[in-house]
């Protein structure tokens, strides 16, 4: 076996194994190999259903400072002790209180951590020097018969480089480990995604120090109260974390993360409004959305970390997310807040540490955007709308609108008028494939400014909405009442060409005095 060391002042690494292992059809032979590795000293990384872990003897101080080289990680910060059988529990800890057992019994193999006095066997340098031990029993069976062949008693941290999003993949373990242990036992992706929750079992009521997927609410069900350590959502910032571990800055992406506060449609516009204003300067964000927003998001780079109706699978997706954005060019992240119930409270637990704390309130930015879509109201939507819109688009602004066109005597869906599409042409814009929509009720909101082509359809609308329930009548403008100039804008219909390339200038000259006009509202953002 090779093994670091240091001659003539080169380093000389490691040659680290990888293994795939089906945990459906364990490969014994292979445990077996890992466990003897484990037993003299080395180091193995292993999946567990939370992620995975760098495994050691825990009972042999040398493995443990192996451990800690390895990872890069200060040695005041005490490893998890993790065992395979509930009997294996007497030997390393002074006693086991009642609640423990129960608690054992309900989500024993499984992803909770109890910190129990230890006994004389477990050396200081795997608990950081601490006279208690943190103890977990791994649900995953690749984890459960390493341990058994290791000879019971296995410290595995995270098997990242300290400071690093815990490795959810075997590949995130080789990317951080490759040459500096032994073997890794790559068993695909983990189940849960991040690390188990920690109960300090010797204080009363026993305390939560770093919540995971046995929630709160969980344990209580088992053991009645339990108290959470004010630190871990940056609530106190007196006093340290309990957990060692938790007082470092982990998790932490290369770019700078930013949690953006405030309603979710508040979040939704102020991200939209800075991967817009950052993709005018010629940057790129990175975006960090979910199944059901990610739709929304236009410029940047965009990952949908999971469903906000499903927070598991957001769990599942963190830790990989955070990694991919370090392979990407963005020098900032923007993400969206998540709910703090349930395994949520863990999810932004890391979000939080991996943002060191730093939040920006959503309505700060969007507080100055007016309107966030801009409607062209005509009458068949087939001419001077869609033209309006087209034009918009082309324009520099300062806030990203949804910009659309819609008619107000729309039966059926047309194409764009043949001659309205030939002065497009030549004025290097198209709008092939445009088909006409009809205006419908719900387009009348406080979000929509409504620009009609003529006072007439103006009118229409106001007295056709009139009286009517949850419907918004003080956006609608003519176009040119609303950037306050006298130019009308008569329907070409039946007129020649000529005509059309007049209404067609007139629009754009109107519409470069609402572009003055829109980004005068947004004026100093961001
Ligand atoms: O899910 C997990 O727990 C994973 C997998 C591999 O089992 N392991 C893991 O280990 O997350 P690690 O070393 O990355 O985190 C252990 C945490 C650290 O925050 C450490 O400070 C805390 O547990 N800890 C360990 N022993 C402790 C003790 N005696 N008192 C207080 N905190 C302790
Ligand atoms: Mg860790």
């Amino acid at each position: 076996m090779l093994r670091a060391n240091r001659k003539n002042g080169i380093i000389k690494f490691m040659e680290t194994k990888i293994n795939k292992i089906d945990r459906n059809q364990i490969d014994e032979e292979l445990i077996q190999e890992a466990g003897v590795i484990l037993k003299e000293g080395g180091l193995v990384a292993f999946p567990t259903e939370t992620v995975y872990g760098l495994g050691a003897n825990a009972l042999d101080e040398e493995a443990a400072k192996k451990t800690y080289a390895a990872k890069g990680r200060p040695s005041d910060n005490p490893l998890i002790v993790h065992i395979a059988d509930l009997e294996d529990l007497d030997e390393i800890v002074e006693s086991v209180p009642q609640e423990a057992i129960l608690l054992a019994q309900q989500f024993w193999p499984g992803p909770l951590t109890m910190i129990f006095q230890k006994s004389s066997i477990v050396p200081y340098g795997t608990t950081g020097g601490l006279e208690t031990v943190a103890v977990r029993m791994p649900k995953d069976p690749i984890a459960l018969k390493l341990i058994l062949a290791a000879g019971g008693y296995v410290s595995a941290p995270s098997a990242n480089t300290s400071g690093r999003p815990s490795p959810t993949d075997a590949k995130h373990v080789w990317n951080d480990l490759n040459g500096k242990i032994d073997m890794i036992l790559d068993g695909g992706n983990v189940e849960i995604g991040l690390e188990s929750t920690i109960l300090d079992m010797t204080v009363t009521p026993p305390m939560i120090l770093r919540p995971g997927a046995i929630t709160e609410e969980m344990l209580e069900e088992v053991i009645g109260t339990v108290s959470v350590d004010k630190s871990i959502m940056g609530e106190d910032t007196n006093s340290p974390p309990k957990a060692p571990g938790m007082k470092y800055r982990h998790y932490a992406p290369k770019a700078n993360l930013m949690i953006v506060e405030g309603d979710l449609k508040e979040q939704i516009f102020a991200i939209r409004q800075i991967a817009y204003e950052r993709s005018r300067e010629g940057k790129q964000v990175g975006i960090i959305a979910t199944e059901e927003t990610v739709g929304f998001y236009t410029k940047g780079i965009i990952k949908n970390i999971g469903s906000r109706e499903n927070e598991k699978t957001i769990a599942r997706n963190l830790y990989r997310v955070l990694r991919e954005f370090d392979e990407e060019d963005v020098s900032e992240i923007y993400s969206e807040l998540f709910a703090v119930s349930g395994i949520g409270s863990a999810i932004m637990n890391r979000l939080e540490k991996a943002a060191g704390h730093s939040r920006i309130l959503a309505h700060d930015i969007v507080k100055k955007q007016r309107y966030r879509r801009i409607v062209f109201v005509s009458d068949s939507d087939t001419c001077r709308g869609p033209i309006a819109a087209q034009i918009l688009k082309q324009k520099d602004l300062r806030q990203e609108y949804w910009i659309d066109s819609k008619g107000l005597v729309v039966l059926f869906s047309e194409p764009i008028n043949q001659k309205a599409e030939a002065v497009m042409k030549s004025n290097q814009l198209s709008l092939e494939g445009y088909t006409s929509k009809p205006l419908v009720p719900k387009d009348l909101n406080p979000d929509t400014l409504i620009l009609a082509m003529e006072q007439n359809q103006k009118d229409k609308m106001l007295s056709e909405y009139a009286n009517q329930d949850g419907i918004y009548l003080e956006n609608i403008y003519t176009l040119n009442e609303f950037v306050n100039d006298d130019l009308v804008l008569p329907d070409p219909y039946g007129q020649p060409l000529t005509a059309y390339g007049e209404c067609y200038e007139k629009i754009n000259i109107l519409i470069d005095k609402l572009v003055t006009i829109l980004n005068s509202f947004t004026e100093g953002e961001v």
